[in-house]
């Protein structure tokens, strides 16, 4: 695969002018966007339809977390709005993973469309250890319910998960070689860390075997955005 079809840009804006603006601008270099809860509670289903209008694939981030029937019917509208890929969170469980995986092969069979990549959320990254006993209540390690989760999703028939950088050999040894890793937490050297954490450059996270890097401040808050976004296509080369 060619970097840029491994690269993906966060579109993190508050409105469709903005996010329209910082398509045009970066459609010819990049090309698949992710659009978050902020954006599409924003602009709804038509900044899906215009991101595809300039040329390039859409990651719907909207994590889904519900019971299975209803995760199963948003699962049909998602695979009939054409994306990429999009996210459900493994913490709803195996039967609401099936649940979301059958009514999307199937709404894709229907349509005689390829089924969007499918991935699940496996912890989310802002927890800490502490924190993450303190909110479910139960004694383990976080990276003991990344492997768990991460194979509840693949059991599931899901693709892959998005995962911290520092996940990707622990995901790699449980899940195997053909399992979709997507890592946030991207920043090129010298970049502003910003709320980040746990970071790896983009050399760094295609080394460790990350299949597509999600990256969103460095590219988008950068003076000069295209640039910004070539040389982190440079850096994954
Ligand atoms: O600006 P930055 O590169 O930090 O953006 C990373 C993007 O990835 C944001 O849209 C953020 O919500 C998302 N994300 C993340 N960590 C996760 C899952 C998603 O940073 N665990």
């Amino acid at each position: 695969m060619n970097a840029n079809e491994k690269l993906i840009v966060a579109l993190d804006v508050p409105t469709f002018d903005q996010a329209i603006d910082k398509v045009k601008e970066l459609s010819s270099t990049v090309k698949i966007f992710k659009v978050g809860s902020q954006l599409y509670t924003a602009c709804g289903p038509k900044i899906i339809e215009k991101i595809h209008e300039a040329g390039a694939k859409v990651f719907l981030d909207l994590k889904f977390y519900d019971i299975p029937n209803t995760v199963a019917k948003v699962s049909e509208v998602v695979t009939e709005l054409g994306v990429f890929m999009f996210n459900v969170h493994a913490a709803g469980g195996e039967q609401m993973m099936v649940a979301a995986r059958e009514a999307a092969d199937q709404k894709a069979a229907q349509l005689g469309i390829k089924r969007p990549i499918m991935i699940a959320v496996t912890v989310l990254t802002s927890f800490s250890q502490d924190s993450f006993h303190h909110t479910l209540n139960f004694d383990r390690e976080i990276a003991e319910h990344v492997k768990h989760s991460a194979l509840m999703a693949q059991n599931s028939g899901l693709d892959g998960v998005v995962a911290s950088t520092h996940e990707i050999k622990l995901i790699r040894q449980t899940c195997g070689d053909r399992f979709v890793i997507v890592t946030p937490g991207i920043r090129p050297a010298q970049a502003d860390v910003q709320d980040q954490k746990r970071i790896m450059t983009p050399e760094q996270a295609i080394k460790e075997g990350s299949d597509y890097l999600v990256v969103g401040r460095p590219i988008l808050a950068a003076p000069e955005p295209e640039i910004a976004a070539r040389l982190v296509l440079e850096k994954m080369s």
